[in-house]
């Protein structure tokens, strides 16, 4: 095994690590994702954005982890801004050296930023086309307690409210979470709630990942 960063800060110790091909991200002693299999991290950002109309899009993205979902983002030729949230400032600092796999090179049109993506929805009501939130093991594994709010019901609210009405909100979830769809569901600024269950396989096994997505009403 590789380490190729290790920093601790006020959210805890962050490890990025390489087991042959494959990297690994350890947060805060929770492990938090590798890179054997990425089609839920890049499948967070084709699905919110096959659901966004028109040219000129501003993404939020929240979680850099190891850069699929952002590099998904940047793909888009739509997206004209691309806004990462990350609460490690290592992170960010790896990013900047091309130590993710997901995210080599950094892009002009993205703006990597070292910030909880609660303060940043909370600060930019109505702003963006798309919202990624991809900060947990789900909301039933969290990474860090603080994260809590995200998933209920005034985070969810913030959430949407940090959307231009009829802007798409996406979460990422290990797990399917028919619980927060339900939530997000009954919430009077959502509309379009769906629960899209996400099959991957490996070494054998199938796992079901999840990522629940609606849409701000108006
Ligand atoms: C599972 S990883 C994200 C994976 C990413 N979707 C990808 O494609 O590689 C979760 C990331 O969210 C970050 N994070 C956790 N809580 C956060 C918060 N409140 N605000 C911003 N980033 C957060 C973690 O440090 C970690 O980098």
């Amino acid at each position: 095994m590789q380490e190729l960063g290790r920093a601790s800060g006020a959210h805890g110790e962050v490890v990025l690590r390489r087991r042959g091909a494959v990297t690994e991200l350890i947060v805060d002693g929770v492990f938090a994702m590798d890179d054997v299999d990425t089609s839920t991290e890049r499948a967070l950002a084709t699905e919110a954005l096959r659901r966004c109309t028109g040219d000129a899009l501003r993404v939020l993205v929240g979680g850099l982890g190891l850069g699929w979902t952002a590099a998904t983002v940047l793909a888009d030729p739509r997206v004209t801004e691309a806004d990462v949230v990350e609460l490690q400032p290592a992170l960010v600092g790896w990013a900047g050296e091309g130590l993710l796999p997901g995210l080599p090179v950094l892009p002009d049109r993205l703006r990597l930023r070292t910030a909880d993506v609660a303060d940043a929805l909370a600060g930019s009501p109505g702003r963006w086309d798309a919202v990624l939130l991809d900060v947990d093991n789900g909301p039933a594994f969290l990474v860090h307690e603080t994260n809590a709010g995200l998933y209920a019901e005034p985070g969810l609210s913030t959430a949407l409210a940090a959307l231009r009405p009829g802007g798409v909100l996406a979460i990422w979830s290990a797990d399917p979470a028919p619980e927060l769809a339900d939530r997000l569901a009954a919430l009077p600024g959502a509309a379009d709630v769906e629960h899209l269950v996400l099959p991957v396989d490996r070494d054998g096994r199938r796992f079901d990942y999840a990522v629940v997505v609606a849409r701000r009403a108006g």
